[in-house]
């Protein structure tokens, strides 16, 4: 899928809508997403799966704007949550219970609540005494709550240490040599029910290997619950499918990815539920943003633009390569070599180093592949109002997250009485 097309005279598109007359009229900088190409990415996956009986459950952390969440829920998708704020979302954005599952290491007591009380499809279970608190707590509401556990099968992803959860010195889920003990226990426990294993082993994975990896330990535990006289309806395979930051860069289509789970499984009749994030929106938007000043030293020329570190921190926080692209064709002078900063006062406040460009002040800029962890990790610091999000249907721009204010950024707090 093409999200972006430069249309001569118009500049970079997004769809059929020119990112200068969206810069015109939300300002910058600004999270445009391409309608076309997140419907694009859910249809790869749903086509992928075919007949074989799956759940496709996005992950929400990825990008959690409600128009989003709303626009999958309408094509059927599920999704995998972590926290009750992202619960309170989906339900809003009218996905349905049976389609919710619950991922995260530290689930709360109202958090568990809430979700034993809309019904959700299962919980991922991530410890020993997780456990226990649901099963007091389900039991407790005259509940019961279907589990799987998160089995940690000690797998190297091959990614950045910090997006890597599949390793046992990791935090994530349960060591998969102790899970059908847990999973034994579990079944004696009041108010649970065992429905499934889940498994997530890291993200922007750039091989298959490491998902056949993980998907045979988990096969292998099945096996051996089976033996023991715990059936279980499903596998969730997680998440962590890479996507192309750079053009040398070769990640697995999605359909090399579900060909491999598919085929990993071999004649097993259990449905496969899988929980994509970035796969199906990092490369469906870019954060437009506009040249503030071009700032030569005597060592480099700085490109200081009016995106920072606070709406996408992914370069400062994992040194992650997003393209940068002007949005018009210069006319005049040459491309050099540039560092593209924001105005955050700290050095690791950059959006792309060494990067060759022909730029000057008042430019517009598309960074790319900011559909996924770009404004859902963003922040206020250095009380840097949050940007606005647009969606482009064909060639309409719709606004679907106001920019923030300035009240808006101590709206809560307080002076001491
Ligand atoms: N399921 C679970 C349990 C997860 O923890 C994650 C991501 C996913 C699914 C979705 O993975 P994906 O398909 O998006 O790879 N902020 C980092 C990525 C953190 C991923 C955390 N977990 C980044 O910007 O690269």
């Amino acid at each position: 899928m093409n999200l972006l097309i430069d249309d001569g005279n118009l500049g970079l598109c997004v769809e059929q809508h020119p990112l200068s007359a969206i810069a015109e009229r939300f300002g910058t900088p600004c999270y445009v997403y391409s309608k076309a190409a997140i419907v694009d990415a859910f249809e790869q996956y749903r086509n992928a799966f075919g007949d074989r009986d799956h759940l496709i459950l996005y992950a929400v952390k990825a990008n959690s704007n409600i128009a989003i969440l709303k626009l999958l829920a309408d094509m059927g998708s599920g999704f995998d949550i972590v926290s009750g704020g992202e619960l309170a979302r989906v339900l809003a954005a009218g996905a349905a219970p049976s389609k919710i599952v619950f991922s995260g290491v530290g689930k709360s007591v109202s958090e568990i609540q809430r979700a034993l009380e809309v019904g959700i499809h299962c919980f991922n279970v991530e410890s020993a005494p997780e456990l226990e608190r649901l099963s007091q707590l389900a039991h407790a509401a005259g509940k019961t709550a279907n589990i799987s556990l998160r089995v940690n099968p000690d797998v190297d992803a091959k990614t950045h240490p910090y997006i890597s959860t599949g390793l046992r010195q990791d935090k994530f889920g349960v060591p998969h040599e102790s899970a059908l003990d847990l999973y034994r226990r579990a079944r004696e426990l009041p108010g649970l029910r065992i429905t499934g294993i889940d498994c997530h082993i890291g993200s922007q994975l750039t091989q298959t290997a490491p998902f056949a990896a993980a998907l045979a330990r988990v096969l292998a535990l099945a096996d051996a619950m089976r033996a023991d006289g715990i059936e279980i309806e499903h596998l969730d395979l997680g998440g962590g499918l890479g996507i192309r930051y750079q053009a040398e860069e070769h990640p697995p289509s999605i359909a090399d990815y579900v060909r491999t789970l598919v085929g990993g499984m071999g004649n097993r009749a259990c449905r496969i539920m899988v929980e994509p994030g970035r796969s199906m929106v990092g490369n469906a938007g870019v954060l437009l943003t506009r040249v503030e000043y071009v700032k030569p030293t005597p060592d480099r020329c700085f490109v200081i633009v009016d995106a920072a570190m606070n709406d996408l921190v992914r370069p400062a926080l994992y040194d992650a390569w997003h393209d940068i692209r002007p949005v018009m064709r210069a006319t005049a002078g040459e491309e050099r070599l540039c560092q593209v900063v924001g105005p955050v006062c700290e050095s690791g406040d950059f959006i792309g180093r060494d990067r060759m460009l022909n730029v000057a002040a008042s430019d517009l800029l598309a960074v790319m592949s900011a559909g996924a962890y770009g404004m859902s990790m963003s922040s206020n610091y250095n009380s840097r109002p949050r940007a606005a999000e647009v969606m482009v249907d064909g060639d309409r721009a719709h606004l679907i997250r106001e920019r923030e204010t300035i009240d808006d950024l101590f709206a809560h707090e307080s002076f001491l009485p």
